[in-house]
């Protein structure tokens, strides 16, 4: 070892030049042209395989469902090709399918019918509402899927917002981490296996993490939308739930974060580890690999991305009208949340990527 390291020192002393001494070691391991040829392992199918960094697999995939009232019914959501609002009986059908194909969780999203729709967003703490339905339903007939639910009050208030608001327009925190706190605890009560807050109000881990202690839920588990932007991208899917479409682009950068900083995601992923979350996430996805690399170094806890609706919907017009390889740019993206550091990816596409892996 001694030898070594002195034959290593002396090398970098009298050949390299003085430039790339902080190179190090890394430029020892590699040499250059024409000893190293990088293109020697990508000449064949069978050598680019051996020698790939990063796999995508079916159980790396979340496949988020939107659920609508009723029976047996879908309809399809017009700025997202291929996807369809389901009645609980189809999501069983639906969670059936991922567990056939090795999807281990389906991530649920309410249509809430705007006559039960509230400036308090009651419907959200309702036991009978749409989503505790369907979680009972899929928890009967498939009980080895896990399932998902958003909390945020989004699907539930009139105004469109994930919290309430006063006669200002201001979105109330502690007032709205209370009644978070309560959806929660329904969710958890019908019977869901990860409480997933997305509503970006500060202290709403904690408080939901301490209500699960307290009320016999301590094996519920709690992915955070921790570094959640204020993002362009989620229009499809407020069409898709029917709601906050018309609240505009600007309206919830009160509580999402702002897409010109990193270092406060950072600082929102350590919070929310620290009050308690098991699992975090960042969203959107695509445009925020900085932040998963990050998130991924400095923090030591599953990381997810959310491939948002509006990164499903700008492949599929784009495959629509033959300007991308729609299979090449699914599978592509996906891998690179991998490569970024995601250890796994909440996809519309994912079983479209199960079917094909
Ligand atoms: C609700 C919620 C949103 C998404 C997930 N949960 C929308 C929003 O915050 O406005 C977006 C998901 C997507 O675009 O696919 N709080």
């Amino acid at each position: 070892v001694t030898s070594l390291l002195s034959w290593d020192c002396s090398v970098r002393r009298t050949v390299l030049p003085v430039t790339s001494w902080f190179m190090g070691y890394a430029f020892m391991t590699s040499s250059s042209f024409p000893l190293s040829r990088l293109r020697r392992l990508r000449q064949s199918a069978s050598l680019r395989d051996m020698v790939q960094e990063t796999r995508l697999s079916a159980s790396d995939l979340i496949w988020p469902v939107f659920v609508i009232d009723g029976v047996s019914r879908k309809e399809p959501v017009s700025s997202m090709p291929d996807v369809d609002r389901l009645t609980s009986d189809l999501v069983v059908d639906a969670a059936r399918k991922a567990c056939d194909l090795g999807i281990p969780a389906l991530a649920l999203f309410p249509k809430t019918d705007p006559g039960l729709k509230t400036s308090q967003g009651s419907e959200a703490t309702n036991p009978d509402n749409l989503i505790c339905q369907t979680v009972r339903q899929v928890k009967k007939a498939c009980p080895d899927i896990a399932l998902i639910c958003d909390v945020a009050l989004d699907p539930y208030t009139d105004h469109g917002h994930d919290g309430v608001i006063d006669p200002s327009g201001r979105i109330l925190n502690d007032e709205t981490v209370t009644i978070l706190t309560e959806q929660a605890r329904t969710l958890a009560d019908a019977g869901c296996d990860i409480i997933a807050p997305s509503d970006m109000m500060d202290g709403r881990i904690l408080a939901i993490r301490r209500m699960l202690e307290d009320t016999g839920h301590k094996d519920v588990a709690i992915m955070s939308y921790a570094a959640k932007y204020a993002s362009a991208f989620y229009g499809p899917f407020r069409d898709a739930v029917g709601a906050g479409r018309k609240l505009g682009g600007d309206a919830k950068k009160t509580y999402q974060m702002n897409p010109a900083n990193s270092d406060e995601a950072l600082r929102e992923i350590q919070m929310d580890i620290a009050e308690g979350a098991d699992m975090v996430m960042v969203k959107p996805g695509m445009p925020y690999l900085d932040i998963i690399r990050r998130a991924k170094d400095e923090a030591n806890i599953p990381l997810f991305a959310y491939q948002v609706s509006g990164e499903y919907a700008m492949i599929k017009a784009a495959a629509g009208n033959g300007w991308l390889d729609e299979e090449q740019a699914i599978f592509e993206a996906v891998i690179c949340f991998k490569r970024a550091g995601a250890d796994g990816v909440l996809s519309y596409f994912a079983p479209y990527i199960a079917e094909r892996l």
